[in-house]
């Protein structure tokens, strides 16, 4: 009781929605591949955001737990990293999208996560605030690319009174910060789940530089690819 007591509303209703959604959510996987190169099915590996666009500078491999690689299970690997959805369910902005080059175009990023400052109930309303990591999600699930590796656009972000523009390397650091705080095994901070990442470093799929990239803000190029396996940890 002490600690129910002790779980604001807001963390146990994350808690019903994660334990509910989790077994009706499946995504078909090939894990034989840890992803397809987006170039190969005209796919770009910067999203569109208003004109000009944001790195995909983290991939999920394939070959990550199924698990993972649906939406709910990114919730639940984020929320182990130091991640959550977004402040009260709130969107600040237009949807970006992306192609994959899996034969669905164009589609919306799937969601928002935000650096949580240490609380998944309400600290991603200190992230809208204050600024902070955070990344955009698209599956790539086409029938012509199916892989279903997630591929993210990470970035760090200006508090609200510079209207949540990207900092200074703001790309390279965020997809840095966000595979530090991945690699290794970290527990999932309320659930009896444990994720273990690994990250090897992808050249050649995204240029270097500031051409097409929102904001002018360069970046290296360098694409990480996760794999992530999920286990119960009790
Ligand atoms: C592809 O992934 C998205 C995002 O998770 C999902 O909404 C969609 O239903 C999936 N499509 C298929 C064909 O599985
Ligand atoms: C982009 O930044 C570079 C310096 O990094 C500057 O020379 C250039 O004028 C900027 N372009 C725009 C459109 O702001």
């Amino acid at each position: 009781m002490m600690v129910t007591a002790a779980l604001s509303v807001a963390t146990i209703a994350l808690i019903c929605q994660f334990t509910l959604a989790l077994p009706a959510e499946t995504q078909a996987v090939d894990a034989s591949v840890d992803f397809f190169p987006v170039a190969n099915g005209g796919g770009s590996m910067l999203d569109k955001s208003g004109g000009l666009g944001e790195p995909l500078n983290v991939i999920i491999s394939a070959k990550s737990s199924p698990t993972v690689l649906t939406k709910s299970g990114l919730t639940l690997f984020a929320q182990a990293i130091g991640f959550s959805t977004e402040c009260l369910g709130l969107h600040i902005g237009d949807p970006q999208t992306a192609n994959l080059g899996d034969g669905n175009g164009d589609v919306n990023e799937m969601g928002v996560w935000r650096a949580d400052f240490g609380d998944i109930g309400l600290g991603t309303c200190l992230e809208s605030l204050e600024g902070g990591n955070h990344f955009r999600a698209w599956t790539q699930n086409g029938s012509s690319a199916d892989s279903g590796a997630i591929f993210l656009a990470v970035s760090k972000e200006e508090d609200l009174s510079q209207h949540h523009t990207i900092i200074p390397d703001g790309y390279n650091i965020g997809r840095d910060e966000l595979v530090a705080a991945a690699v290794g095994t970290h527990k999932h901070p309320l659930l009896p789940l444990s994720f273990t990442t690994t990250s090897a470093s992808l050249s050649g799929l995204l240029a270097a530089g500031t051409q097409g990239v929102n904001h002018n803000i360069s970046q290296d190029g360098i694409v990480k690819l996760l794999t992530v396996t999920m286990a119960l940890s009790i």
